[in-house]
């Protein structure tokens, strides 16, 4: 049996913890808005062709923010074959993925959906092949209240009043080289600037997210995200990163992957200082974390030129789902500077929701401690210290068997653990200057095969278990025992 000892204070806290933490990512990908998002055919359709079984679990997941339209595809996109009659629309080759584009669904679909989701758009701009006009030309069309041809456009396809969509990116993963328009950072500083400049005319209101690294292993890392910041400090508001997680060396090294991230985000923490410090200025940059997640790359590319083929469609296993809520905790663990976090992606690519064309709905293992951090670690997070415990060795430094997070509001404590050791754990906290906590549950993912994946034929497989028994609670101590390579979440009632 592994043992932890935790300690945390009621008033030791990392910070508020925004509603944007919990976004999600749509993309013209594979099958993530065709089949995915809108499929007129099916039969839980509405009247604009978007399916509704997705639209009932994915409001139950209570997100913020939906970026949308990519992601790679974003930068070879041309906003206005997606607006107007849809015979009208053009058909193109997509390049980003290979595909073939209806444009079926445009900005102005994407904000209905949006809004029936009962969610708030995070617009990306392409700075691959997209000009400084149009990008300008997309801001007008979706913000502005004026009298130009933009915003007299939307008048007659979409909304007489202007979207006011706040959040906006300065396109997509730029520092690399797959990518549409990849270019040198000193020009992507340069068409950045540019084009934040002009917006910001449109509306002065916008929160602009410059791109940062596409992952920490980028050659460039760190310095493309420095001199980003260096050069667009004014313009911006967050600088976006991105970080995929997958078992490629050893399952230890896979389990450490909470460890990486912090260690990602700890750099970028530094890359964020140096730059306020060298800056002389008050004003603060925030992170904005708008692709993580589990990604294999299953059948990525294809060369058939298909409309909507399915790429990078993942069925997460029970192992995955463990390290995914390790990601989680070291999301909560630095939401002093992560204000947005987008899971990516939200339908059928790389997802926590899976659909057949034209048939079921599907609830990947991911989506239950997605749902749970939505609906429970609302509030601020507390500072967590593990003062004792077994660790292993990991290609990112000695890690802890565990990772965890524990969050607070007015009415409830929740303590977010995964257990990365083949046995059982017993998990002591110390959680002072509370004193009169009562326990509402431990819920829990684990079992015997770690392979275990929910399947369209299996769809329950792999879903979280209220345990018995698990969990004593003293006066200002809590003890919980965990299954071996586990996910678990304890609830307790505070005041
Ligand atoms: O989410 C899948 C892809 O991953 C996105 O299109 C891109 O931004 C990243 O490389
Ligand atoms: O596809 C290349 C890279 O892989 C990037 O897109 C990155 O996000 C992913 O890890």
């Amino acid at each position: 049996m592994k043992k932890y000892k935790i300690i945390a204070n009621k008033n030791l806290k990392v910070g508020k913890i925004e509603k944007e933490l919990y976004s999600s990512f749509i993309e013209h990908l594979g099958r993530c808005i065709y089949g995915g998002i809108y499929e007129p055919t099916h039969p839980t359709s509405d009247e604009d062709g978007f399916r509704k079984d997705v639209l009932d679990v994915v409001k139950d997941l209570d997100l913020e923010l939906i970026r949308y339209p990519g992601g790679n595809f974003v930068s070879g996109y041309f906003w206005e074959d997606g607006i107007g009659p849809r015979e009208n629309r053009p058909v193109r080759r997509e390049e980003a993925w290979h595909s073939i584009e209806t444009n079926a669904i445009g900005t102005d679909e994407f904000m209905k959906w949006v809004k029936k989701a009962n969610c708030t758009p995070m617009m990306a701009l392409n700075l691959g092949t997209g000009t400084i006009e149009n990008a300008v030309n997309l801001v007008e069309y979706c913000n502005s209240n004026g009298n130009g041809k933009y915003a007299n456009l939307r008048r007659q396809y979409g909304d007489k009043d202007p979207y006011n969509i706040k959040y906006w990116c300065l396109g997509n993963e730029m520092d690399g080289d797959w990518q549409i328009g990849h270019m040198p950072v000193e020009d992507y500083i340069t068409k950045a600037h540019e084009i934040s400049k002009l917006i910001r005319q449109i509306d002065p209101n916008l929160k602009l997210i410059a791109c940062g690294s596409s992952t920490i292993d980028m050659p460039t890392f760190p310095s493309w995200d420095r001199k980003v910041l260096e050069g667009l400090y004014d313009d911006v508001d967050y600088l976006s990163v991105h970080q995929y997680f997958f078992e490629s060396t050893t399952e230890n090294d896979f389990y450490a992957s909470y460890l990486a991230m912090e260690k990602y985000i700890t750099s970028l923490r530094s890359v964020l200082n140096y730059v306020k410090a060298h800056k002389k200025s008050k004003k603060d940059i925030y992170l904005c974390f708008d692709e993580y997640n589990v990604w294999y790359n299953v059948n990525p590319l294809r060369d058939d030129w298909q409309i909507a083929p399915p790429i990078n469609e993942e069925f997460q296993s029970l192992k995955d789902t463990i390290v995914f809520g390790g990601l989680i905790n070291s999301l909560l663990n630095n939401c002093d500077i992560i204000k947005i976090a987008c899971l990516a992606q939200l339908v059928n690519v790389i997802a926590p929701i899976m659909t057949e064309n034209n048939g079921r709905l599907l609830l990947n293992t991911i989506y239950y401690p997605f749902l749970n951090a939505t609906k429970y670690n609302r509030g601020e997070t507390l500072k967590t210290f593990v003062v004792d415990g077994d660790q292993f060795d990991s290609r990112y430094g000695k890690a802890y068997y565990i990772s965890q997070a524990i969050t607070v509001n007015d009415e409830e404590l929740v303590i977010n653990i995964s257990n990365y050791a083949k046995e059982e754990s017993n998990v002591e906290i110390l959680l002072t200057d509370f004193n009169k906590m009562k326990l509402i549950n431990h819920s829990a993912m684990f079992g015997d095969d770690m392979d275990a994946r929910n399947t369209f034929d299996n769809p329950y497989n792999v879903v979280p278990i209220d345990m018995k028994n698990t969990v004593k609670v003293e006066k200002e101590k809590v003890t919980i025992q965990l299954k071996p390579q586990s996910w678990n979440c304890i609830r307790l009632k505070i005041n």
